[in-house]
């Protein structure tokens, strides 16, 4: 009896376990904290590897057709600031692009094997394509950041600014730090002079489940946000100062790599 009992209680675990796992196929999106950055593929294989500049300038090229030669990408939001973000969020998100577990269509053909071989000068077997994922962050990591991102538009001076501030101070310090900065060991994105169209649009599909790579946690702190409450907090997140040091030294800056 007692041999009958273990084995339907199991048989249930077992078919929960089923369901869930067909659940999380369908809407991709990971539904804890563990499974959002689990270890391992090529994000883990990457971050080992030992990035190389000259090789990271080649394969940035392909790169640069849309986030620019500066690594800057457009006010309007369409192509975020990819200059300056840490080196594991670049890597962890280029290779949930790669494996399509963060939606790209645009971005999704120039990030395939075969693009960045090509651009590199190798073909198939001859290089680990996690090395040129390694290269190309670490060069795009190190490059200096857009003086002139594209801001929300209530300034210091209107209530909407205050509102933002407060909603960002209890929401999301917690995560991205005081300024926007982030965090490279635990993969949190700087968001420090990131385009606010394009903060919006991922703030907006986070909020709503859209982009499925997002971490669990922030989709659980922003689940009650409004769309004024998201405008006012991402009008003071693309407010934020960047670091002196971390920003080229003009708008008119042109990548010296490519001269
Ligand atoms: C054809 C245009 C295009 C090309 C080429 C392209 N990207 Fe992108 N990339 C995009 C778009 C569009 C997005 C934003 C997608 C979205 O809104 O979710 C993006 C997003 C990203 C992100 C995520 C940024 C973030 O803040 O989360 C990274 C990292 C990235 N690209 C790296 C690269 C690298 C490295 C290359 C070259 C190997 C590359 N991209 C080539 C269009 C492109
Ligand atoms: C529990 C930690 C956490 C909290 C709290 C949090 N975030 Fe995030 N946020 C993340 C992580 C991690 C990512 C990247 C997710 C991924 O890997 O795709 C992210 C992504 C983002 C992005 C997209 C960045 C990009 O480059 O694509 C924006 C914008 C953002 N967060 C803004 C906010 C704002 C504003 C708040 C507060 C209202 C907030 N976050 C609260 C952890 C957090």
């Amino acid at each position: 009896m007692k041999f009958k009992l273990l084995s339907l209680s199991s048989c249930l675990a077992f078919a929960l376990l089923f369901v869930n796992a067909a659940q999380s196929a369908e809407s991709g999106q990971a539904k804890d904290v563990k499974d959002w950055n689990k270890a391992g593929g090529e994000k883990t294989e990457a971050m080992k590897l030992t990035p190389d500049r000259d090789r990271g300038i080649i394969v940035y090229e392909v790169c640069s057709a849309c986030h620019l030669l500066e690594g800057w990408g457009g006010k309007d939001g369409t192509f975020p600031q990819i200059a300056g973000q840490h080196k594991n969020v670049l890597i962890k998100q280029l290779a949930d692009i790669r494996a399509k577990n963060r939606d790209n269509p645009t971005m999704y053909p120039f990030a395939l094997d075969e693009q960045i071989l090509a651009a590199s000068g190798f073909k198939h077997g001859e290089i680990n394509p996690a090395q040129l994922v390694a290269d190309v962050t670490a060069y795009s990591a190190q490059l200096p950041m857009n003086p002139d991102n594209g801001k929300g538009t209530w300034n210091e001076l209107f209530p909407e600014f205050a509102q933002g501030k407060k909603l960002y101070e209890d929401n999301c310090v917690e995560c991205h730090g005081e300024n926007g900065e982030g965090n490279d060991d635990k993969f949190y994105p700087k968001i420090q002079g990131q385009h606010y169209a394009y903060m919006m649009r991922q703030f907006e599909w986070i909020r709503d489940g859209k982009r499925r790579n997002a971490n669990p946690e922030m989709v659980e702190q922003i689940k009650n946000f409004s769309d004024k409450d998201m405008e006012m907090v991402i009008n003071y997140t693309s407010r934020l100062k960047v670091p002196k040091k971390d920003l080229a030294p003009s708008v008119d800056y042109v990548n010296p790599d490519y001269d």
